[in-house]
């Protein structure tokens, strides 16, 4: 299926307080230049939050991790859990149409969907405030033929259970997850024979339903105030054997860079090298020789954006990378805003010494075929 990005957008996007503040801590949950890690966490919470991503989300987040836009494009449109067209501003239906399903009644509930939503997936009811799609199995087979609605699942149903759903949700009430013909979960209909003694404390509903129930999220947009912050690796309050190595100082991580993008050129003039401390800095010019600078791009893991780091930081030429020695690549690692440690992972001097003596690379090659974008 072709993914592209909605023909009419929003004019921006911007996290909630809270939702900015959780995402800063998944950034933080990795190492310094590994930051883009949290991209999949960042688009789903955008899309939380909206209902949908738009393209103004996909860059917002871009920004936050230091990623090119097109890198975190890809993402958004690989991954069909991202919906990239606005979704019912109550419900957005996803049906499993996938084997157990299938037999055991999908097409009806599909064809409800096209009679009582739109004709077609991925398009708006009259009123907007709902949307449905055929999805892949939901791993909830046992309970088939089921439905994900919002952040839960609806199982169990049948064409009249499925319809009553859908008018407790017209009638703007959110009907209680989980299965729908009275199941706990997903032990056999006719009752347990097994393991019945769990059968004495249990809750009024199974697990993830009386967590949903006591969140009362199902189809709300989350802006982050559902449920109060917790990010035991920040401070080392996590358990298990990793838990304090990964544990790092309150002050250094990831998100100070990425709350620094609404003054994105005062944010990076204060970040300028001369705070680092790792490494030593290599030589640096305040301009380009005479003759301009040498299109840095040509080496591998140098983008656009990268390459005007370099400039600012007062490298133009191969020959002055081609020249770093080990403490100042590990000083130039340290001093890559949102790319740290990209001179050693991208082997930069190994590429630079190449071309500053004439020669070329594969990659170089390809940069001027016009074959890199
Ligand atoms: S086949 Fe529908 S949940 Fe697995």
């Amino acid at each position: 299926m072709l993914r592209r990005l909605y023909r009419e957008q929003p004019e921006s996007f911007a996290f909630t307080p809270e939702n900015r503040a959780w995402a800063e801590a998944q950034i933080s949950k990795y190492p310094e230049g590994r930051q883009a890690s949290a991209v999949i966490a960042l688009l789903w919470r955008a899309q939380e939050q909206e209902g949908w991503l738009t393209r103004p989300a996909i860059e917002y987040v871009a920004d936050m991790l230091g990623m090119d836009y097109i890198r975190a494009l890809e993402v958004a449109t690989f991954y069909f859990m991202f919906q990239l067209k606005p979704v019912g501003s109550v419900a957005h239906f996803q049906i499993c149409g996938t084997l157990s399903c299938m037999i055991t009644g999908a097409p009806d509930l599909i064809a409800i969907c096209k009679e009582r939503i739109a004709p077609e997936p991925h398009t708006l009811s009259p009123d907007g405030r709902f949307s449905w799609e055929e999805v892949e199995c939901l791993g909830a087979c046992a309970n088939a033929p089921m439905a994900q609605i919002g952040k839960d699942y609806y199982e169990d149903l049948t064409p009249e259970a499925f319809i009553a759903l859908l008018d407790e949700f017209d009638a703007g009430r959110v009907p209680v997850p989980g299965p729908q013909n009275g199941r706990y979960a997903a032990e056999p209909l006719s009752g347990l024979t097994t393991l019945t003694e769990h059968e004495s404390g249990r809750t009024q509903y199974n697990a993830s339903v009386q967590r949903a129930v006591d969140l009362g999220d199902t189809i709300k947009r989350i802006d982050g105030s559902e449920v109060p912050l917790s990010a035991p690796w920040r401070d080392g309050r996590g358990k298990g054997a990793g838990a304090k190595a990964r544990a790092r100082p309150a002050a250094k991580p990831a998100p100070e860079k990425a709350a620094k993008k609404p003054a994105k050129k005062t944010a990076k003039k204060a970040a300028r090298p001369e705070t680092a401390a790792t490494g030593t800095r290599p030589e640096a010019l305040k301009a380009p020789r005479e003759g301009g600078a040498d299109d840095l791009k040509m080496i591998r893991g140098v983008g656009p954006k990268l390459e005007k780091l370099l400039h600012r930081l007062g490298f133009f030429h191969f020959d002055q990378i081609a020249k770093w020695s080990a403490e100042e690549i590990a000083w130039v690692d340290e001093n890559l805003e949102g790319f740290k440690g990209r001179v050693s992972r991208d082997e930069w001097v190994k590429q630079a010494k190449i071309l500053a003596e004439g020669g070329t690379t594969e990659f170089a090659r390809k940069v001027k075929k016009g074959d890199v974008y």
